[in-house]
């Protein structure tokens, strides 16, 4: 059987995390800030190789930002928004908090587009194409990013706890999960290549190196001396250490891998 194996974002990219305008009125495209912000994309691209070259990880919390905004109310900028009187903010959901970062790398390149183009783009798009910029930069893939998203005003607590997988999820669930959002199997095996590059923490991986390990991989010296190092960093008891963080993927860490492999 050939099982194609494509680490992350390819062309899926466009309607997966196009999918989303609050309203929904206007298509989205590319000319959006033709006349009102015409240096856009030159500007995020700017900063982003600055953001990248400071810290490579930027790269990989952006792209991850990106994901969990997508997941809830679609790519409305909402995971962005402080909690409020009449709602719950996104950051403080579960899958969020203590985890995800980047809040203030798109605080930083707002300011820089508030002072070119005042009042005019929106967070949501800066966010897009921060990600795309960033995949780009670590050696992803380039596509086009349609704009003119609306921020949200209202973010969505419930759906940030209940639409974004967790690192405990069967495999059926987040499928299932990436349906809902009009992804397929392939679209979710592609965009989980992300974790070709980026860090997690020991908290998330924990039941993974001390529970199932070997039923699920091969009892080789290799996968051996990994398991050893990881457990190294995350120690066993639920106590300690949960906050340490490894490289997700021990052989790439900071460039995607972006190549197809058949089986
Ligand atoms: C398939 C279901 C997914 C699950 C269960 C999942 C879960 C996780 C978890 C648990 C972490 C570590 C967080 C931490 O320890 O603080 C993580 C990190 C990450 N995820 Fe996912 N993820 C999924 C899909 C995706 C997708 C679709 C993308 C983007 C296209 C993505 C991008 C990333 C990146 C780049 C990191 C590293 C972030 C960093 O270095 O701070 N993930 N993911």
């Amino acid at each position: 059987m050939k099982l194609l194996v494509i680490f992350i974002v390819h062309a899926i990219c466009i309607p997966c995390f196009s999918f989303d305008v609050p309203g929904k009125d206007l298509p989205l495209t590319l000319d959006y800030y033709k006349s009102t912000c015409p240096t856009v994309f030159d500007v995020v691209k700017k900063e982003m190789e600055c953001i990248v070259k400071e810290d490579p990880r930027n790269a990989a919390i952006l792209i991850r930002l990106h994901f969990h905004d997508c997941f809830v109310q679609g790519c409305d900028g909402s995971v962005l928004l402080e909690e409020t009187e009449t709602f719950q903010g996104e950051k403080k959901a579960s899958p969020n908090i203590n985890s995800l970062k980047g809040y203030k790398i798109v605080d930083r390149i707002k300011n820089i587009i508030e002072s070119e183009c005042p009042g005019v783009v929106s967070c949501a798009d800066l966010l897009t194409i921060s990600a795309r910029d960033a995949t780009i930069l670590v050696g992803g893939p380039y596509w086009d990013v349609p704009v003119g998203r609306k921020d949200s005003k209202t973010a969505g607590y419930e759906f940030a706890t209940s639409n974004i997988p967790t690192p405990e999820e069967g495999l059926i669930s987040i499928i299932s999960k990436f349906h809902n959002q009009g992804l397929s199997v392939e679209d979710m095996v592609a965009l989980s290549g992300a974790h070709t590059i980026g860090k997690a923490q020991c908290r998330n991986f924990r039941s993974r190196i001390y529970e199932d390990f070997h039923v699920t991989s091969a009892l080789n010296p290799v996968s051996e001396t990994y398991l050893a190092s990881l457990r190294e960093i995350c120690p066993a008891s639920s106590g300690e250490g949960g906050s340490n963080v490894t490289a997700m993927d021990n052989v790439t860490r900071i460039s995607l891998t972006t190549r197809s492999t058949t089986r």
